[in-house]
């Protein structure tokens, strides 16, 4: 596949250099964009570590992704001010219609769900921020809304 086959040119470039590890992987997930299940493995391979240790890695880093990331990002403001304003109830909408939890992506790779600490919106919360525009008093039907006119 063409994953292994970049991953394979990504190794014969690294892997002799002294902790190989994490610059593979970062060279690996700055040409695919993630780091797959196949790459998992050839990496492993290459470098005789287990799978496990591999993926272990992996997760312990936020920044390397295993999934693509989501065409868009919705970030759902979670401190104070907002949860005061029924920043709790939104945040329950945002993960029903998106079917995912925070951390992570809508089943399609539509959206990825965040939480963020304040936008600086806190007199017209709640907020979100959509590909990195803030949006105010967001009620559920707004967020439906906004969510439709960012995939149109
Ligand atoms: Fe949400 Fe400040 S607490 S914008």
């Amino acid at each position: 596949t063409p994953a292994i086959a970049a991953t394979a040119r990504i190794l014969a470039r690294l892997k002799d250099q002294p902790g190989p590890l994490l610059p593979v992987l970062h060279a690996v997930q700055d040409e695919l964009g993630c780091i797959p299940a196949p790459a998992v493995q050839t990496i492993a391979e290459a470098l005789n570590l287990s799978r496990a240790e591999v993926h272990g890695v992996i997760t312990f880093y936020p920044h390397f992704r295993s999934e693509p990331a989501a065409r868009h990002t919705l970030e759902v403001c979670r401190a104070e001010a907002c949860q005061a304003m029924g920043g709790e109830h939104l945040a329950a909408h945002a993960r029903s219609a998106l079917g995912c939890d925070f951390h992570a992506s809508s089943k399609n790779g539509d959206f990825s769900l965040e939480p963020v600490y304040c936008l600086g919106l806190c007199a017209q919360s709640p907020a979100v921020m959509i590909d990195g525009r803030p949006h105010a008093r967001v009620t559920p039907q707004k967020l439906d809304r906004l969510l439709a006119r960012t995939l149109e």
